[in-house]
């Protein structure tokens, strides 16, 4: 027990007391102790949340991958940084140390330049999760490019999106993806969409799977053989503390996805302390995160966080289920991992299965389990908790977001008493707040309201790039001088929060954040559809699905419903990617609306929720008779 970084509850209050109280005292201590800097701050702190601007650590100078790489080379040259393990459980995984990772990221880095990249650029990242996925992330903080790393399931006009958003000037991918039985075809998605982006100069491209693609010549270079001759010397460029580190889209209730923006100095202190502390990470550990790092939980703690504590940390290609309902359990056997961090909706999903898949391994090694990305409700809890941890492993039920940088509310393992469904206690530093309708802030436990942040943390992005009004307008105008999360939140009487859900238009589905607007913009691309509104309801595994409510033209050119469904889905594969499909599509003859023209959601979910006893007050609606039509129909 000593060995934990935190030891008990009552140290954790003191801590956090002292955070809240001092807070420049108490981050400008965590930076100094635990980090390299190539020149100190002249201010810790300065915010104005009105703005709104939050700087920390206000010119200093450093590189987050000297925190990561060069830093560990005295002490852990030698030791595994990245357990690469592939979605075939039968190719042999592989071993990467600290100076293998230093050298690789150097010659990355290296090819970076010599391709023209600068200090400034933006890089597109679009890969599936192997090694060259974090070194590339890795290689573009050398050189002071700025990544976004846009997850490889995304469409071909999503991916297009965000190119364009942030002006890329070079893409990197690879030829194609395993997922489970499939191949993906990544480059050939890259091809069409980069007929949209005239910007992108370069496309490296990585050989995993050997299919057969395209290179389109000027453009395209293969990276193997850029790799081989490049030097495995790279001198880091300076970054100022609040230069961006890297831009990593996220899907709002309306419009265009936002491009959220995060620093080097903050954002490095943030991914690193939190990650220490919420897994308790101790030096001989094996840890694994099972997200994609095309997510913000990749970023932070599959390569981030771990690297600057000098972590163990695997990075898995494959998927949950395949070879079979296994697999997790067999990994986490073979590779003697210590802690586990997935999300309930791969719980769920790996619940359905016989008992027997996990238990067929030893899952002794484990010490602590996390879990991220959506409410977890009691049953998953339960399950993973003695199924997976046998009973010994604390859950850390952690709360954050893309925005957050880091994780906001959990227990602390070994030392915050966990209930299921609870995050418990803000971390050190964070200062939660509940909002009333009017926009009070609700004191006392045992109550509910909106969940705000009322004083800055080192991680929180900076802006949105390219829309620095939209981030004033989604974040701080709702609440003065707070920043609004968009979720609710109970806090209960002795003070543990509870995430109650979204309380905008974004749906989260297997812990994957979706906006309606964008998914509604694709179906109604579709020759047949005149309008359209999603509302998400509740799904065994997936948490929640999407079911949408759609008013066909009157001249349609097609009379076969299924068939119209099937199209429609594959509109928004096209336009978004499969994890936006609708579970259900029902055509209405209209949908119900205010009289200022706004679709009201809350009737829309309590039909797809089977809920639809008590509908409130409907007679503000300027068609309430049509609220009757779409019951009798409901799927
Ligand atoms: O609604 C909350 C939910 O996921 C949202 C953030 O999504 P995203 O930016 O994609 O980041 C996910 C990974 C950090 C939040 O606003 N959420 C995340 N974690 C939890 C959660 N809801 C309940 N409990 C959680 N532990």
């Amino acid at each position: 027990m000593s060995n934990y970084h935190i030891k008990n509850l009552e140290e954790y209050f003191q801590v956090y007391n002292k955070s809240v109280r001092e807070p420049e005292t108490f981050w400008e201590e965590i930076a100094e102790e635990h980090f390299l800097w190539r020149k100190k701050w002249d201010k810790v702190l300065s915010w104005d949340f009105k703005k709104p601007e939050v700087k920390w650590f206000e010119n200093a100078k450093l590189n987050i991958t000297e925190n990561c790489l060069d830093r560990h080379l005295a002490t852990r040259k030698d030791k595994t940084a990245i357990i690469f393990e592939p979605n075939d459980p039968n190719e042999k995984s592989e071993h990467i140390t600290y100076g293998q990772l230093h050298e690789r990221v150097c010659k990355m880095a290296n090819v970076l330049a010599e391709n023209g990249i600068k200090k400034g650029d933006r890089v597109c990242i679009y890969l599936p999760m192997i090694p060259e996925l974090a070194i590339s992330v890795l290689a573009c903080a050398r050189i002071g490019a700025i990544h976004s790393v846009v997850f490889a399931g995304f469409s071909s006009t999503a991916l297009a999106t965000r190119v364009n958003d942030s002006d890329c000037k070079m893409v990197i991918t690879s030829d194609g993806s395993y997922r489970g039985k499939k191949q993906i075809d990544l480059k050939g998605i890259v091809d069409t969409a980069l007929e949209e982006c005239p910007g992108v100069e370069t496309v490296l491209t990585v050989k995993r799977t050997g299919a057969e693609i395209n290179m389109k010549d000027g453009r395209d270079k293969w990276l193997a053989p850029l790799l081989e001759q490049a030097s495995a010397t790279n001198i880091a460029q300076e970054m100022d503390a609040e230069d961006p580190l890297f831009i990593l889209y996220t899907s709002g209730s309306t419009g265009k996805p936002k491009g959220m923006v995060h620093s080097s100095g903050g954002y490095m202190v943030f991914a690193a302390y939190t990650f220490k502390n919420i897994f308790q990470y101790q030096e001989d550990d094996i840890y694994w995160c099972t997200a994609d790092i095309g997510w913000i939980t990749g970023h932070s703690y599959i390569v981030y966080g771990p690297l600057l504590n000098g972590a163990t940390t695997l990075m898995f290609e494959g998927v949950p289920t395949y070879p079979d309902a296994g697999r997790f359990w067999q990994v986490v056997e073979e590779h003697k991992v210590n802690q586990f961090y997935t999300a309930p909706t791969a719980i769920r999903a790996l619940a359905k299965a016989s008992v027997d898949f996990v238990n067929k391994y030893d899952l002794s090694s484990l010490k602590v389990l996390g879990t991220v990305g959506e409410p977890i409700n009691e049953d998953a809890w339960d399950w993973y908790n003695i199924n997976v941890g046998d009973g010994k492993c604390p859950i850390a039920d952690t709360w954050w977001q893309t925005e957050t940088g880091g994780i906001m509310i959990s227990p602390i393992p070994f030392v915050t008493p966990t209930i299921p469904t609870f995050a418990t206690l803000p971390f050190i530093g964070i200062q939660p707040a509940l909002m009333d309708a009017e926009g009070n802030e609700i004191k006392g436990n045992g109550v509910q309201g909106r969940l705000c942040i009322k004083f800055p943390w080192p991680g929180i992005a900076r802006t949105i790039w390219g829309d620095h009004a939209r981030y004033r307008d989604t974040y701080f105008a709702a609440y003065q001088d707070k920043y609004f999360t968009g979720d609710g939140a109970k806090r209960d009487p002795v003070g543990y929060y509870r995430i109650t859900g979204r309380v905008d238009d974004v749906i989260i589905v297997s812990g994957h954040n979706l906006g309606t607007a964008p998914i509604e913009d694709a179906i109604n691309e579709h020759n047949d559809v005149a309008e359209s509104a999603i509302v998400g309801f509740p799904h065994d595994i997936k948490g929640n699905a999407l079911y949408g409510f759609v008013i066909l033209n009157e001249e349609r050119e097609t009379e076969d419903n299924d068939q119209l469904r099937k199209e429609i889905n594959q509109e928004i594969t096209a336009q978004i990617g499969p994890i936006a499909k609708l579970d259900k599509i029902q055509f209405v003859p209209g949908l119900p609306k205010t009289r200022s023209g706004k679709i009201m959601r809350r009737i829309l979910r309590k039909i797809a929720a089977d809920d639809a006893k008590d509908l409130g007050d409907i007679s503000t609606l300027l068609n309430p008779e049509v609220v009757q039509e779409i019951m009798d129909d409901a799927l």
